[in-house]
């Protein structure tokens, strides 16, 4: 694997997205070697898993503009139902997960996070579903999770302004279950796995069905695969993700000097 990393302590697995010169973005690569390492993982050895950014600036900053910029209307479909496969997967496994969550969440990151059973924050993490600022929607799920855990006005309003929010405000809106120092919060949501996962196997299984069969089994992500992909090939897309490149490009060369 390139940029997924899964170390296994004890019952504890950790699993890392590295792909750290792009902020942990989620290309098609990044998200075929999730799924893959998510089908590799043996629940008779593992009974909690934490999912993690490498490094300390970003959990993800979201799906990969780069990547995106230029996408038609039917890669814009395939690249949401791929993630959304993907995302369902994670939700779907019959142990827990924790989001450790260091640094930026931002569009598909915090999508990603919200696919995972509980978010631990560090004092540093920003959550933000920006997709509207680019011309286009969240796409992997973030549409319907979003809503169901923070409530529906209160993710209406945060997908219509794209707004940052901090770690403590994501607390207080109930999107993330506590916040720790940045030099900690690996270190506590460790804890918290290894703590979970000395439960019985087949009670945790049990919980996490019976919760996820009322909130979580009729995400409509193919509805929202459509609508995603019906932002591609428009003017206000093609110009916002230009314009990111650019940004990014002149800081480079800002630097440079
Ligand atoms: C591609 C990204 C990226 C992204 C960061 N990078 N985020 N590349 N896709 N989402 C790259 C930058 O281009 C840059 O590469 C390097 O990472 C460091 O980023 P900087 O911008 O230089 O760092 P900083 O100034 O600290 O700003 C960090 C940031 C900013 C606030 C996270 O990078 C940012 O706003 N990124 C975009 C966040 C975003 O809009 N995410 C949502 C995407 S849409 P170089 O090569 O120049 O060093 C989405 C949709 C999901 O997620 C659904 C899909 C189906």
């Amino acid at each position: 694997m390139k940029h997924i990393l899964l170390e296994i302590k004890g019952a504890v697995g950790t699993l890392t997205i590295d792909r750290q010169d792009a902020l942990n973005a989620l290309n098609f690569e990044v998200l075929k070697e999730l799924s893959e390492t998510l089908d590799s993982l043996d629940f008779n050895r593992v009974n909690c898993l934490i999912i993690r950014g490498a490094g300390t600036r970003a959990f993800v900053s979201g799906a990969d503009i780069a990547e995106m910029k230029n996408f038609s209307v039917e890669e814009g479909h395939n690249f949401s139902v791929l993630g959304n496969n993907v995302f369902t997967k994670l939700d779907s496994l019959p142990i827990p997960t924790i989001a450790a969550v260091c640094g930026y969440a931002l569009g598909g990151g915090c999508e990603l996070s919200m696919a995972c059973d509980i978010r631990l924050a560090s004092e540093s993490a920003v959550f933000s579903q920006p997709e509207m600022g680019l011309g286009i929607i969240p796409g992997f799920g973030g549409t319907q999770r979003l809503a169901v855990l923070v409530g529906v006005g209160r993710a209406k309003e945060l997908l219509y302004t794209g707004r940052r929010i901090s770690a403590s405000e994501a607390l207080n809106i109930g999107l993330v279950n506590a916040v720790y120092p940045t030099e900690i919060i690996f270190e506590e949501a460790e804890k918290m796995a290894q703590r979970i996962a000395k439960n019985s196997p087949t009670a945790m299984r049990a919980v996490k069905k019976a919760v996820n069969k009322t909130y979580f089994s009729d995400l409509h992500t193919n509805v929202e695969a459509n609508l995603f992909a019906s932002c591609f090939e428009t003017e206000e897309q093609r110009a916002a993700m230009e314009a990111f490149i650019e940004r990014t490009i002149a800081k480079k060369e800002k630097e440079k000097k």
